[in-house]
C-alpha cells in the first residue's frame, strides 16, 4: 500500500481519540450556499444535478472550498435507490419528493433493480476523489431500509409514516419483501460507492423514531444489521456510521444490535446521557441543533462547547443533529468552524 495521508475523521471512525473533534455537517452541500443555488438553477432541478456527475462533483466540493471541513459527503439522495428499483421519482420545487406508483396501492412484483442507474453516482465519486485534499475523509451514504420504505409506500414524505407502519402491521410478509429488496440493492449501491473511492459510509434512518419497540427491532435494527453484515463481507475495513434519528432510549440497543462502527446522535439526545449510556469506545457523531446554528452568537458558542466537553476523552465527530437548514447564515458556519477548531 502507498503511504496513506492522515485523515482525522477516518481515524475517529476507527476508534482513535483526537485532540479536537473532526467536523462535517449533514447536508453541507445545499441551498444555504449561493453557488449551489446558482448551479441548480442552471442545471434545471435537483435530480438533474444528482445524475450529472460533473455538476454533482462540483456541488460536493463547494462547501470544502469555503470551510475547513474534515469530511466530504457525496452529493446524491437516499431516494436514488427506489428510483433504481423502478419507481418514478420527481422533486417538485417547494414540495419535496414524489415516488410513483405509491406502494400502498400497487404491487411489488415490478421492483427489479436497474443497477446501471447508479453509474453516474459512481462517476461522481471518482471525480470528487480525484480532487479532494488528502486529509479529507470522503463519505458515501444510503438511506436505511425503514426510512426509504416510508417514502416508497406513501409516495411522498409524511408526518407520522402511517402508510408504512400500517403495511408493516397489516402485511408483514409483503412489507418484509420490500425491506429485503431495499437491503439487497443498498448493499450493491454502497459497495459501488466504496469501489469508486469513498472512505466510509453513513446509513440515514431519519424516521427510526416512529416505530414501537418490537417494530424497531424488526424494521430498524435487523435491516441495518443485514446491510452492515453484507458490506463487511465485501469491505471489512470500511467504517459504517449509523444515524437512527429519533431512536432516543433505543440508541444503545441499536448500536449493539446493528454492530455499527459509529453512531450519529440527533439534537434531542443529551450528550451527557449519551456519554454515560453508550459504550466508551463507540465513536459518536453530533449533535448541535441546526437552529442554534441559525441563531449564531453566544447561543451557538455555548451549545457547541457543551457538546465538545461532554464527549471529551472519547472518539467524537462534531456534526449537527440533523441537516443544515437553507436559511443558515454562512458567517455562522464560519463561526462554528472556528469554535470547533479552537476547542
Ligand atoms: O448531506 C449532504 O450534503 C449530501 C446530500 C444529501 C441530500 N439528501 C441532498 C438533498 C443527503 C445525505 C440526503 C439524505 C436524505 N434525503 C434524507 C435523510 C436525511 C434527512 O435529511 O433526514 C432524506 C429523508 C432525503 C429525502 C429528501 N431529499 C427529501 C425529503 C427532500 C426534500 C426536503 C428538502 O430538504 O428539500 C430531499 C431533497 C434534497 N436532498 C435536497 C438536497 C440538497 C434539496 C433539493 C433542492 O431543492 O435543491
Amino acid at each position: 500500500m502507498t503511504h496513506a495521508h492522515f485523515k482525522p475523521l477516518l481515524a475517529v471512525l476507527r476508534g482513535e481519540r483526537q485532540p479536537r473533534p473532526p467536523l462535517w455537517l449533514m447536508r453541507q452541500a445545499g441551498r444555504y450556499l449561493p453557488e449551489y443555488r446558482a448551479l441548480r438553477a442552471e442545471k434545471g432541478g435537483f435530480l438533474d444535478l444528482v445524475y450529472d456527475s460533473e455538476a454533482a462533483a462540483e456541488v460536493t466540493l463547494q462547501p470544502l472550498r469555503r470551510f475547513a471541513f474534515d469530511g466530504s459527503i457525496l452529493f446524491s439522495d437516499i431516494l436514488i435507490v427506489p428510483h433504481a428499483l423502478g419507481q418514478h421519482l420527481e422533486f417538485r420545487v417547494g414540495e419535496g419528493p414524489h415516488l410513483s406508483p405509491r406502494l400502498a396501492d400497487a404491487a411489488l412484483e415490478d421492483l427489479a433493480p436497474v443497477l446501471e442507474r447508479f453509474d453516474p453516482v459512481y462517476d461522481t465519486v471518482r471525480r470528487v476523489k480525484a480532487q479532494l485534499t488528502p486529509g479529507t475523509t470522503f463519505l458515501g451514504f444510503a438511506g436505511s431500509p425503514w426510512t426509504v420504505a416510508t417514502y416508497m409506500v406513501n409516495g411522498e414524505g409524511s408526518r407520522d409514516q402511517a402508510a408504512a407502519r400500517r403495511m408493516a402491521y397489516g402485511d408483514p410478509v409483503r412489507f418484509g419483501a420490500l425491506i429485503d429488496a431495499i437491503v439487497t440493492t443498498s448493499i450493491d449501491y454502497l459497495s459501488g460507492q466504496i469501489a469508486a473511492g469513498v472512505d466510509a459510509v453513513q446509513l440515514f434512518d431519519s424516521w427510526a423514531g416512529s416505530l414501537s419497540p418490537a417494530q424497531f427491532d424488526d424494521w430498524v435494527i435487523a435491516p441495518n444489521r443485514a446491510i452492515i453484515d453484507g458490506l463487511r463481507a465485501r469491505h471489512p475495513d470500511v467504517p459504517i456510521i449509523g444515524f437512527p434519528k429519533g431512536a432516543g432510549g433505543k440508541l444503545a440497543a441499536y448500536a449493539a444490535g446493528t454492530g455499527v462502527d459509529a453512531i450519529g446522535l440527533d439534537e434531542t439526545v443529551d450528550p451527557d446521557w449519551a456519554a454515560r449510556e453508550l459504550p466508551a469506545d463507540l465513536p459518536v457523531q453530533g449533535n448541535l441543533d441546526p437552529l442554534a446554528l441559525i441563531v449564531g452568537g453566544s447561543q451557538l458558542e455555548s451549545a457547541a462547547r457543551s457538546i465538545i466537553s461532554a464527549f471529551e476523552g472519547r472518539p467524537h465527530i462534531f456534526n449537527l443533529g440533523h441537516g443544515i437548514l437553507p436559511d443558515t447564515p454562512i458567517a455562522h458556519v464560519e463561526q462554528l468552524v472556528a469554535i470547533v477548531r479552537g476547542a
